[in-house]
């Protein structure tokens, strides 16, 4: 129940240990293809460039950044998070690069005003935003921001790593031109891909540019080439990685990508009124939380480090500590792929109970009972 890495289905762990082949066998580069167009229908887009790179979100978004982007260039973040203050830090080290920082508060989504007003003043490369911000909690809303950038010729670049396959983003409807996620998280799939899509307008970008794409590992070009139909060699493909996420996508198929999202919605609605009837103080902006992560300060005179070892060695259940300056006092609890589930949600509900109780906190009511008057609703 952590923000990732979420829980593996059987079929997933089951693709780990499927005999490996070659990365040229043709049955491997044939799931390559189908893991592709599985992609395209999780992110919900028909861009041809869709594919998995072999590294983990973070190394996503160093590629969404390094591959439009070349001295001269600006590029405005919207900055209330953690994994959006690591965008601001990538983009700082590249040579030459202006970086525009929107800040907003952490557990609110940055204001979208402010970013379409630095967007037009600033005329940058790229506006970078993150979806769901894992360390507040919170989502980001699109409104105006896809319109401002076509306006001005900038590319909308998004960070999906904690919402992909669990939190409704329709990549093509948004206007987004460069988005890329994590495979451990709402896909549900083992760590170590980082699935992206890039619009054509955005590769034409990359193509118009006048240095060649400072890292070579990271070249969405190439690796565009690799998951064509030529399949060109770039580099060795995590066969087993690959044949696991194409069971995650397939499942996530099969579920029904709708089903799917309003399912993290009730689950993330089940714990969010638990946690409240235990008396607890939910973190993010009401109206802006983000339906796969749920952040939850720990109650003054409970060590919050404490209760999250306790609930790993005693319930064999893992949550996150906060991030930055919330590191202490923070917990973080995911609601993502495989482990969204109504036991979990009771379990980890019914297990602060007692732990909380413990440590001297008396609990408002009963969590576990909020939470099943959500379900029976
Ligand atoms: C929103 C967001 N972006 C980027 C990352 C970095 O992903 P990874 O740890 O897979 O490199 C994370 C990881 O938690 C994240 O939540």
């Amino acid at each position: 129940m952590a923000p990732g890495p979420s829980n593996l289905h059987p079929r997933v762990i089951q693709a780990l240990i499927a005999p490996l082949t070659g990365h040229k066998d043709p049955y491997f580069l044939g799931i390559l293809e189908e893991t592709a167009a599985l992609l395209r229908q999780v992110f919900e887009t028909r861009n041809r460039a869709t594919f998995a790179l072999p590294t983990s979100g973070g190394g996503g978004m160093e590629a969404a950044l390094v591959n439009p982007l070349e001295p001269g260039d600006t590029i405005v973040v919207g900055d209330a998070g953690f994994f959006a203050h690591r965008m601001v830090e990538i983009a700082q080290r590249l040579h030459n690069v202006e970086v525009v920082v929107v800040c907003g508060k952490w557990g609110s989504p940055v204001d979208n005003t402010e970013l379409v007003e630095a967007v037009r003043k600033h005329r940058p490369k790229v506006l970078g935003v993150v979806h769901g911000e894992t360390s507040s909690g919170a989502e980001q809303p699109f409104d105006g921001l896809s319109d401002a950038c076509r306006e001005t010729g900038a590319l909308l670049v998004v960070d999906a790593v904690a919402t992909l396959g669990g939190v409704r983003l329709p990549v093509d409807e948004l206007g987004i031109d460069i988005c890329y996620s994590g495979s451990q998280k709402c896909l549900s799939a083992p760590p170590g891909l980082a699935p992206v899509t890039v619009s054509d307008r955005a590769l034409q970008a990359i193509a118009r540019r006048r240095t060649p794409v400072p890292s070579w590992y990271l070249d969405l070009g190439l690796h565009a080439r690799l998951w064509a139909a030529e399949h060109i060699y770039h580099h060795t493909s995590p066969v087993l990685n690959i044949f696991a996420l194409y069971e995650a996508l397939s499942l996530i198929v099969e579920e029904g990508l709708q089903r799917r999202l309003e399912r993290h919605c009730l689950h993330a609605a089940a714990l969010r009124a638990g946690l409240e009837a235990l008396g607890l103080e939910l973190f993010a902006h009401p109206a802006h939380r983000v339906s796969s992560v749920t952040t939850v300060l720990a109650p003054a005179g409970a060590s919050s480090t404490a209760v999250k070892a306790a609930l790993l060695e005693e319930f064999n259940l893992e949550i996150a500590a906060g991030l930055g300056e919330y590191a202490d006092g923070m917990w973080r609890i995911g609601i993502m792929g495989h482990s969204a589930q109504q036991a979990n949600v009771i379990l980890v509900l019914s297990a602060l109970e007692q732990i909380l109780q413990r440590q001297g906190f008396q609990p408002r009511g009963s969590g576990a009972a909020a939470a099943e008057a959500v379900y029976r609703d």
